[in-house]
């Protein structure tokens, strides 16, 4: 049977040999007594990348944003978040159902705040508010589709926030996404906020892990409250032995997913799809289908028979993600069966016979 390209998202990517090497050589010990030594080693390397006192290894993006909400801000006070944040809607709430923080969003452009609009969000000192404790940002911003935050807007925005005495926590899932694209170091983008956390198991291909980094004090109460949701590890080397390698060989090349992603966006415009390769910044192209009578969870449908696996769409909007286990040629071969499989559905919907009415 023809290998379906799976382009749902970089998280399917799957181990590289060199990873599955590390990971059954790594050595190992209990993370509960502090002595394993390969999470050390990639706990060390993380927060020298990033320019921070310390890191720590949690078990996802999803648990390293929490922990850090949690040990930043308490039960009743509030902080701010853009209102597409991923934190914000896919994370199960965790924000208030665990952290019991209460979230105050507001609407981004392209996934992203203003500073003067964040000043004007942020709680007065009173009586009657829940104090804002804290702002969170993401970058890349992935329902923005894959937008960069720059140095200069992170540095903007920690400014305000900080002057009105709140702490700022980075959702850097895809940090090092947004390094490669700007061409800057990942340090010089987390430089400001106080926590930052990354996925290991993104672009950077790892099976499992995220890192949270910050000051040493930061740090040590994210290791209290990881204690607190349940994510205290033991032989957690083995797949921190996998981070190692995704850190030391799979972030230049995170270069080659932007260029397959913007390849792709040009075979979807040539289809006649609605899509800007400019607009398309790291490594995700996110395309809104025509109105009815098109059908796109039948267009998402077909485009599997034919052999692209997409999400689920989301309304009209539909998510192409690349990742190191989509080649070029496989992105050219994506592009003849998307072009194929969307014509058919534009013709077939009526779209054309509309449109010359
Ligand atoms: C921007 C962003 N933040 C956080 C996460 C959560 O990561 P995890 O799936 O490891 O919990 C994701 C996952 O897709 C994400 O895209």
């Amino acid at each position: 049977m023809e290998r379906v390209i799976c382009l749902r998202s970089d998280t399917v990517t799957t181990p590289s040999p060199a990873m599955r090497k590390a990971m059954a050589e790594a050595e190992v010990g209990d993370d509960y007594y502090n002595a394993d030594p390969t999470i050390h080693r990639l706990e060390a390397k993380a927060a020298e990348m990033l320019g921070k006192e310390a890191a720590i290894l949690v078990l996802s993006g999803t648990m390293g944003n929490l922990t850090s909400i949690m040990a930043q801000a308490n039960r009743g006070e509030s902080m701010i978040v853009e209102e597409t944040a991923h934190i914000f809607v896919n994370e199960g709430g965790g924000m208030a159902a665990v952290a019991g923080v209460m979230p105050r969003t507001l609407k981004g452009k392209n996934g992203f705040i203003e500073p003067d609009q964040l000043e004007k969000a942020i709680f007065p000192t009173s009586v009657l508010h829940p104090p804002t404790r804290l702002v969170c940002l993401e970058n890349t911003h992935n329902v923005a589709g894959g937008r960069c935050l720059s140095i200069e807007r992170t540095a903007a925005l920690c400014r305000v926030a900080h002057k009105a005495g709140a702490k700022v926590h980075l959702d850097g899932a895809r940090i090092f996404n947004a390094a490669i694209a700007l061409r800057v170091p990942a340090s010089a983008l987390v430089k400001d906020v106080d926590s930052i956390q990354f996925c290991l198991s993104k672009g950077l291909g790892c099976p499992a892990g995220s890192i949270v980094a910050g000051s040493r004090e930061l740090v040590t109460r994210v290791r209290h409250m990881r204690q607190l949701v349940g994510g205290g590890m033991r032989q957690g080397g083995v797949f921190a032995a996998a981070g190692i390698v995704g850190l030391d060989t799979m972030v230049e090349r995170l270069e080659e997913d932007h260029a397959n992603a913007k390849r792709l966006a040009r075979h979807c415009a040539d289809a006649g799809m609605p899509v800007n390769a400019n607009d398309v910044e790291t490594n995700m192209v996110f395309v809104e289908l025509p109105d009815l009578p098109f059908d796109p969870p039948r267009f998402v449908r077909e485009l599997r028979e034919g052999g692209v696996e997409i999400n689920p769409p989301k309304g009209r909007r539909i998510r192409f993600v690349t990742h190191y286990q989509t080649s070029a040629a496989d992105i050219d071969k994506a592009g003849g069966i998307i072009k194929r499989v969307y014509q058919r559905n534009v013709q077939q919907g009526g779209i054309r016979e509309a449109a010359s009415a």
